[in-house]
């Protein structure tokens, strides 16, 4: 059990939720087996101050699980603790929830919390579509900041997200258009994933822009992409595309448009060569083949290729809903295997839960057998199968070919 799963619990059983500062540090230092004048001489702070944050911290714990804890025991105890409240819970959210005297307090240890209404109702020329909840998101802090400095300090006009299904592309552009959308009159974010007629998307974009104002919309789908470039002019906008490759049909090295939907091409080739203010956010597993020629590093179209989450932010991916036990190398070979992939690794989550009693190191031992676990998972989601969405469905097809040992 790492100090990080042992904060998770006291934090979890607790009335008052997360620990301040000192109590933390004494938390976390103890647990390594430092005594109050270690703790003390690291930290600067005053060996009695210490002493006495320690001893009520026991006690407050003493009192929470209805045992003596005390600085020597609270290993065994909170070990114990875990595989109690988690184990016996069989781990359904709700249980695992009443059973946490602050569920709130340890969600927001995870989370930073924006609701769909707040989105909706800050601002009336916002339009979030089927934009999904990414209030529980962790990491891409660097990816946020080069997107945030390319479409607000730079001005670019259409910046890609690429990546395989499952990556975060979705989840990321949400996360970035709600951190710059003050930046922007109009926010409009829209999945492609049902492949809209161009004509279609382009009236609907013109008619949001001007506020159903728009009555001599072009017949020509042309006609329509420099009216709405007319628009992104006037008025700084900020359009979120998902879902690209649902229009694309991948080729060996460029990627072509489905059949209908060449129009595509010219819609985006304009965007990002002709002058606005505004910015479109595309995201796709593939690159159209007219913005791979016209990115580049000064230009105003760039894109972001999105690799795996590091092992911090993976594991917290498992931790933000259920209980694991693992050290620190298991939880790095665990989340490495599925490359860091936020689809695959909350589909492995309840794998593990269900299978190996939340116990990584077992499934890692499988794991390095290179066999058991193949079938496990496939018979585990083959059961869930006609629940999944495509794309999940997909990646589930990655994870039984991803078989390699870790
Ligand atoms: N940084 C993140 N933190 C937490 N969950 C994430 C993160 N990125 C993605 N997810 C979750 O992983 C799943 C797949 O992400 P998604 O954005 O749909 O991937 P993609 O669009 O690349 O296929 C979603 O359930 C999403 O909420
Ligand atoms: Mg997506």
């Amino acid at each position: 059990m790492t100090v990080e799963e042992a904060l998770l619990i006291v934090e979890r059983v607790l009335e008052q939720g997360c620990l301040n500062k000192v109590q933390e540090l004494v938390f976390r230092q103890a647990w390594e087996g430092q005594s109050y004048g270690d703790i003390a001489k690291s930290s600067g702070y005053d060996m009695g101050y210490i002493k006495d944050t320690g001893s009520k911290l026991w006690q407050l714990l003493s009192k929470a699980l209805g045992e003596k804890i005390t600085k020597a025991n609270a290993q065994s105890v909170l070990k114990r603790c875990a595989r109690q409240i988690y184990a016996t819970a069989a781990l359904s959210d709700t249980t695992v929830t009443s059973q946490v005297k602050n569920p709130q307090a340890y969600q927001s240890c995870f989370t930073t919390h924006t609701s769909t209404t707040d989105r909706v109702t800050a601002n009336q020329f916002q339009d979030w579509g089927e934009a999904i909840d990414v209030s529980v998101f962790f990491g891409r802090v660097e990816e946020l900041n080069r997107l945030e400095q390319w479409i607000v300090v730079e001005r670019c006009r259409l910046v890609m997200l690429l990546g395989m299904g499952g990556m975060g592309k979705t989840a990321l552009s949400v996360k970035l258009a709600e951190r710059i959308q003050e930046h922007f009159d109009y926010v409009i974010w829209r999945s492609l994933r049902n492949a809209p007629p161009l004509k279609e998307l382009t009236a609907e974009l013109i008619q949001f822009i001007s506020r159903g104002q728009e009555t001599n919309l072009p017949e020509t789908v042309d006609g329509r992409i420099s009216h709405l470039i007319h628009y992104l002019r006037q008025h700084r906008c900020l359009l979120v595309l998902d879902n690209a490759e649902s229009i694309l049909r991948g080729g060996e090295r460029t990627t072509f448009y489905q059949e209908g939907y060449e129009e595509y091409g010219e819609f985006l080739r304009r965007l990002g060569e002709e002058r606005h203010n505004s910015c479109l956010v595309l995201t796709s597993r593939e690159k159209p083949k007219e913005l791979a020629a016209q990115e580049g590093l000064t230009s105003p179209v760039r894109s972001l290729q999105l690799t795996g989450l590091p092992t911090v932010e993976g594991q917290k991916i498992f931790q933000s809903r259920w209980f694991f036990l693992g050290s620190e190398s298991e939880w790095g070979a665990v989340i490495k295997h599925y490359a860091g992939n936020p689809l695959a690794l909350k589909m492995v989550a309840p794998v593990i839960r269900d299978l190996f009693d939340s116990d990584v190191s077992k499934f890692l031992s499988l794991l390095e057998q290179g066999t058991l676990v193949f079938d496990d998972i496939r018979n585990l989601l083959d059961r869930q199968f006609n629940r999944l969405c495509s794309l999940e469905k997909e990646v589930m097809y990655w994870l039984a070919i991803n078989r390699e040992p870790v």
